[in-house]
């Protein structure tokens, strides 16, 4: 434990070396940032998580993926040793089975991504009640599900770090996506009180907010809804400064900065990965 509490110590306070703040040779050694910790990514199969995935255990982590896809899952943490889980976020009792088995498998979680999310693309005046419960319950209670699984150890510990996968359509809305903003702006408050309620346990909890990054959901709009989805998509890039969609990787760097004590001062916050789309 250092003098202000950080709970993920590593780098000295330079007491010892006659300075003040870390020495270049210690920063030099922070690549294996997350060496030690073990990781839950949901939604690990595919795009965002698995380079969410890759890029922890390429920190140090111990990684287990949990998703509905569970082949998917296999394939990724295939690559790093790592290990996989069938988990339907919508389901508490899928969620608990799952965060039993990797828990058993890699031992406690330290780091939570809550990154499984889905969504139907519509015009909301040409949504239903089932449309409604099923990307609430994915994207939304999916994110309570998992949480309330994993942070009571994290907090019996006084250890961990999570960090939820939001979205800019939770802070600007999304045509298409009525359902999806309302659940991910959601996201956005849970992740702040979760932050108020866990602070003193230890346990940080952060958000990014993609915008649109390459994935199979991404170009899920065109699919469902052929020219209006491709439309919706170029408006999403054009709607970023840097006027191109993002990758995968671009978002699991900033996860892992979230996820790791780089952030050990970062709580309540959702950060925006998507290109200047939103400045707040
Ligand atoms: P993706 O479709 O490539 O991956 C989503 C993964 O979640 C898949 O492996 C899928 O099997 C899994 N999944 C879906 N429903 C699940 C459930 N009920 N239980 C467990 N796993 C489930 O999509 P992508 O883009 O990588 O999405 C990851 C996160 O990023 C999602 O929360 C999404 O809302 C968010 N996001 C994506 C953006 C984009 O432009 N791709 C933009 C903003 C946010």
């Amino acid at each position: 434990m250092t003098a202000t509490g950080s709970p993920f110590p590593r780098l000295s306070t330079g007491a010892e070396v006659g300075q003040e703040g870390a020495t270049a040779a210690e920063y030099r050694l922070q690549a294996m940032r997350l060496e030690g910790t073990t990781a839950l990514v949901t939604g690990g199969a595919s795009g965002i998580g698995a380079a969410t995935a890759r890029r922890l255990a390429a920190e140090g982590a111990r990684v287990a993926v949990g998703d509905l896809n569970v082949e998917g899952a296999r394939a990724v943490v295939d690559e790093l040793d790592g290990f996989a889980c069938k988990m339907d976020v919508a389901d508490a009792a899928s969620v608990r089975a799952a965060v039993v088995a990797a828990t058993q498998a890699l031992g406690e979680i330290d780091v939570l991504v809550n990154n499984a999310g889905t969504d139907r693309f519509s015009y909301f005046v040409n949504s239903d009640e089932q449309l409604w419960d099923y990307v609430l319950a994915v994207n939304l209670r999916g994110v309570l599900a998992v949480t309330h699984a994993v942070l009571p150890g994290m907090q019996d510990r006084r250890r961990g770090a999570i960090v939820n996968v939001a979205s800019e359509a939770g802070r600007v809305g999304s045509q298409g996506s009525a359902v999806y903003s309302a659940a991910k702006a959601g996201v956005i408050g849970f992740t702040k009180a979760i932050a108020r309620e866990a602070a003193r346990y230890r346990v940080r909890c952060n958000a990014v907010a993609p915008g649109p990054i390459e994935t199979p959901l991404l170009n899920a709009a065109a699919q469902t809804l052929g020219e209006i989805g491709e439309r919706l998509k170029q408006g999403m890039v054009n709607a970023t400064i840097m006027g191109r969609s993002g990758e995968p990787e671009e978002v699991a760097a900033t996860i892992a900065f979230l996820a790791c004590e780089d952030a050990s001062y970062i709580t309540g916050q959702t950060i925006n990965v998507s290109g200047g789309l939103s400045m707040w």
